[in-house]
């Protein structure tokens, strides 16, 4: 089974002071902690084995939040990256728990919303080459950049490029093949001194075997690298859930849809959030 990585790391250095106290990963998106979303995203993804890896200060309180994921029909594990050594070193620091499987990696701060999302996640989960997705963004330069062919199929990819090829973006949410382990060994640290999960990118497409799906404009993909980001992620969230009365990454909830927990459970769940509109929510579902 694929077994799936969050990375919760970094400093957080872009929304200081917010994240003196607390890793970005924890603070709140409207109604729940930001890593709420991502690990929605691996569990839609059909993922029950998870591995949540952090800075070593912070990892106590994702402990402290998930325990060990038994609640949820999940087994949370927790890994430290003692540096922002770069997102490619999770394969390194996950080689143990991800064993002889394939795995799917996503930022703890990507935020993953659309119809048909599931459906599209769970098909990326059963391909043995490497899925990545793309987005089309107003500002490209700040992520690693995606050039297509006419034909559409995926020709460059480039971090952070100065002029963009394109305006696709790679977004946060990566599935690879167990050969990610050793490639990600053999990278050496870039210019900035990151394993760079870009370059794993481009080894794999050079391989041809990297596949480019596009996320398209009926899809929303947001991230959280600044306060202005945050707010947007924030009342985004919030306009969909006031307006429908569904939440979006309630883990709970996906994890009764899945069929990982039953209704008693869910129910109990809820009851330990009573006094929040989210407890009361959960209580709502089995209704
Ligand atoms: C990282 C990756 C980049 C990717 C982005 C998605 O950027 O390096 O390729 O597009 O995540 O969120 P960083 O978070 O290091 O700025």
């Amino acid at each position: 089974m694929r077994k799936g990585i969050i990375l919760a790391g970094g400093t957080g250095s872009r929304l200081y002071p917010l994240t003196y106290p607390v890793s970005k990963q924890l603070l709140p998106v409207f109604d729940k902690p930001m890593i709420y979303y991502g690990l929605s995203t691996l569990m839609l993804s059909d993922i029950k084995e998870i591995l949540i890896i952090s800075g070593p200060n912070d990892l106590p309180h994702f402990q402290n939040l998930f325990g060990d994921g038994s609640k949820l029909g999940l087994e949370i594990n927790y890994a430290p990256q003692a540096e922002p050594a770069g997102i490619a070193e999770a394969f390194i620091i996950g080689d143990d728990f991800i064993g002889n499987d394939p795995v799917a990696l996503i930022l703890g701060d990507n935020i993953f919303f659309g119809d048909g999302l599931a459906s599209r996640l769970q098909a990326a989960s059963e391909k043995t080459e490497a899925v990545i997705f793309s987005y089309h963004v107003k500002n490209p330069g700040d992520y690693g950049v995606i050039e297509l062919d006419p034909s559409g199929k995926a020709v460059s990819i480039e971090e952070k490029p100065a002029v963009p090829k394109s305006s696709l973006a790679v977004t946060g949410l990566y599935y690879y093949p167990n050969d990610v382990i050793g490639i990600a060994k053999e990278l050496a640290p870039s210019a900035r001194g990151e394993l760079e999960i870009t370059e794993i990118n481009q080894i794999y497409l050079q391989r041809g075997r990297l596949e480019v799906q596009q996320l398209n404009r009926g899809y929303a993909w947001l991230d959280a690298g600044t306060e202005t980001d945050l707010l947007e992620a924030a009342n985004f969230i919030a306009t969909i859930e006031r307006r429908q009365g569904v939440r979006i990454g309630c883990i709970e909830e996906v994890a009764w849809r899945m069929g990982w927990i039953t209704s008693v459970q869910l129910n109990s769940l809820g009851q330990e959030l009573n006094k929040s509109a989210y407890g009361r929510y959960i209580l709502s579902l089995g209704d």
